[in-house]
């Protein structure tokens, strides 16, 4: 993968709010699980029937319309291989592959500010990215990406709850997209489902060309594990489990899978905290001034201003690693924060307010 979606230089200890993780962890029955594995469940090729119907049982799908991935990371790039892939050509010889700027690439839309593997997958495929600005609320532009949909358009990747904004996409504006692209995919991004009630899954059944792609990283802590979820119609999703190795998640993700869904206290325990730590972070910035936007995941965006940068080198300085979005469109002046366990969100913000008064 290129230019946006690189790995997070490594930071060594601190308070790790720059990545939505799960700053509470796994559930203790995944380590239970893990630790319950034995020398030949790592020696043979894993079935994944059993955690396929778990999975599917627990999202209230038929197991045909559910693809487990390594990560949702892998869910993205497969609807890229699967819908955006230039004819390769002849099998020897030099393939006239032209500028990704080629206009009759297959053309992948996005919304900004949105997750870079978006754009990254569809320039890894040969496709052509068009972006679609933000409107200065960052609310969805509906009519914009509409407006974007060429006879070449492929894929629309959208996110619901945003991030780095935390907005919903209205069901209304998902199912306008996929009228108007009858012959493409729609990828809804819910990566952040779990910590909002507003989902996308129950309403695939009269759109047969979106598909929902969810993590198991955020809400249920197996971000290391690198598990997540494609849901739609069974012949797209078939479609798109070709693009993919057949071998692609490891035993130890399955069965910390089969694990984490089994214990539901422990994520109804996690979501509480972060609506608490969302509650914080909001009195905070209302006291301070700092506008942000209402979250429906586990993070919150705030707009800081011209500091942002400083302000996160300042937090970084103290080992505590917030997100600067500010070079996002949009997004100027405005750090990401991760919401999760309160206490960690308290020394944030605490340490935020000093920074943020030592500055003024
Ligand atoms: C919107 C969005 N989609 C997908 C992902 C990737 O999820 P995974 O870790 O399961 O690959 C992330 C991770 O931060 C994300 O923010």
């Amino acid at each position: 993968m290129s230019s946006q979606y690189q790995r997070e230089p490594e930071l060594g200890d601190g308070l790790r709010l720059h990545l939505n993780e799960n700053t509470g962890g796994c559930s203790p029955k995944v380590i239970e699980a893990l630790r319950a594995l034995s020398p030949m469940d790592a020696a043979i090729y894993p079935d994944y029937g059993r955690v396929n119907d778990v999975c599917a049982a627990y999202l209230g799908v038929d197991p045909a319309r559910l693809l487990l991935t390594n990560g949702l990371d892998e869910g993205i790039l497969a609807a890229a291989i699967a819908y955006l892939q230039r004819d390769p050509g002849p099998a020897t010889g030099r393939r006239d592959a032209g500028p990704v700027s080629d206009t009759s690439a297959p053309e992948g839309l996005i919304a900004e500010p949105c997750f870079g593997m978006y754009a990254d997958c569809i320039e890894a495929v040969g496709g052509r990215i068009v972006r679609v600005a933000p409107p200065p609320d960052l609310a969805f532009p509906l009519d914009a990406v509409l407006a974007a949909i060429t006879p070449r358009t492929r894929v629309i990747y959208l996110t619901s709850p945003g991030n780095p904004t935390g907005l919903l996409i209205p069901h209304t504006a998902v199912h306008a997209l996929a009228r108007a692209l009858p012959d493409g995919l729609v990828f809804v991004d819910e990566a952040y489902a779990d910590f909002t009630d507003a989902h996308f899954l129950g309403e695939l059944g009269a759109a047969p060309n979106v598909v929902v792609g969810r993590t198991f990283a955020k809400a249920y802590g197996l971000a290391a594990l690198r598990i997540g979820a494609v849901v739609g119609d069974a012949a797209v999703v078939a479609r798109l489990r070709r693009s993919l190795p057949p071998y692609s998640i490891n035993v130890a993700a399955a069965v910390a899978l089969e694990a984490a869904l089994g214990d539901q206290a422990h994520l109804d325990a996690y979501r509480a905290q972060v609506r608490a730590s969302k509650a914080r972070v909001y009195a905070v910035c209302d006291r301070l001034g700092l506008a942000h936007w209402p979250s429906e995941a586990n993070f919150v965006l705030i707009r800081v201003g011209d500091r942002a940068t400083a302000v996160v080198e300042a937090l970084r300085q103290r080992r505590i690693f917030v997100r600067d979005r500010s070079t996002e469109p949009g997004c100027a002046g405005c750090i990401r924060i991760t919401a999760g366990i309160l206490a960690h969100t308290e020394q944030a913000l605490a340490a935020l307010e000093d920074i943020l008064c030592a500055v003024a």
